[in-house]
């Protein structure tokens, strides 16, 4: 990894389970402050599993969590999530009976020492879709709106880190392309992102650093650009 970076998340020799089956083995990898790492690998390979053993929601088994400094892993989710972890599941999670505008509100965290503080303008301007619709109960959002409206409701906790399983899945290309630019915008103000992304040319357009999952481990880590020109390691542990 490039020394120049300033490694804010530390996951070191992650282990996690699945009753007897033993899903995570041994995942390490950082991802410095700004960045955004792509967790990439097919269907099964543990990716998810990834995120959920970093919040707590999966326990890991063994390994380490570290969050500017701090050791996360055994802790339960309410705690890493106030130490400055959040987290956007596959699953849209909003409140179905409570508007848009309620539901960002709910989000909204006091300014957390060391992280980017975001606002509610500041999603509209990602997403206008969602201040045209802010009068509007969450639970009759469209797929999409819904997606948009839990990234912003977590950013708006003000985390220093941010993790997000397939964010785009499911979506038409236009709001797939504001998702985008939306991770990019959080990685110029310095937000941590680790991204499960399915589609591989979103993944190289918005992550600085790529790692592919198999075999419960990480098997590949390199640039967007090393990754598209090892044509062996895509069909080895990417292609379908
Ligand atoms: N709650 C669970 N109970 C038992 N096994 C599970 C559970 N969740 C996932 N698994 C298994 O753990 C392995 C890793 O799953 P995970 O969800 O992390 O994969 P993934 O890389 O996110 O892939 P995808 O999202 O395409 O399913 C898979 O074999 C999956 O079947
Ligand atoms: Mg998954």
């Amino acid at each position: 990894m490039s020394g120049a970076i300033q490694p804010l998340l530390h996951v070191d020799g992650l282990h996690a389970h699945y009753g007897k089956s033993h899903v995570l083995r041994g995942v390490t990898l950082q991802v410095g402050r700004g960045e955004v790492v792509s967790l990439l690998g097919r269907n099964g390979s543990g990716r998810s599993t990834t995120l959920k053993a970093m919040m707590g929601l999966v326990p890991p088994s063994a390994g380490r969590v570290e969050l500017g400094g701090r050791a996360l892993a055994g802790a339960p989710p309410h705690a890493i999530c106030r130490a400055g972890l959040a987290y956007v599941p596959e699953e849209r999670e909003v409140f179905a009976n409570l508007t848009v505008d309620e539901n960002l509100r709910m989000g909204q965290q006091p300014p957390v020492a060391g992280a980017v503080r975001w606002s509610i303008p500041q999603m509209f301007d990602w997403f206008p879709r969602l201040k045209e619709r802010r009068g509007t109960k969450a639970g009759s959002l469209s797929g999409g709106e819904q997606q948009m409206l839990t990234i912003c409701r977590s950013l708006l906790g003000n985390p220093l880190a941010i993790l997000i399983d397939e964010p785009t899945e499911g979506l038409a290309p236009k709001i797939v392309a504001q998702v985008a630019e939306c991770i990019q915008d959080m990685r110029r103000q310095g937000v941590s992102v680790v991204l499960v992304e399915q589609k591989l040319a979103i993944a190289l357009k918005v992550s600085t650093r790529v790692c592919v999952m198999g075999h419960g481990h990480i098997v590949f880590e390199g640039s967007p650009a090393q990754l598209l020109a090892d044509r062996e390691m895509q069909q080895q542990w990417l292609a379908v």
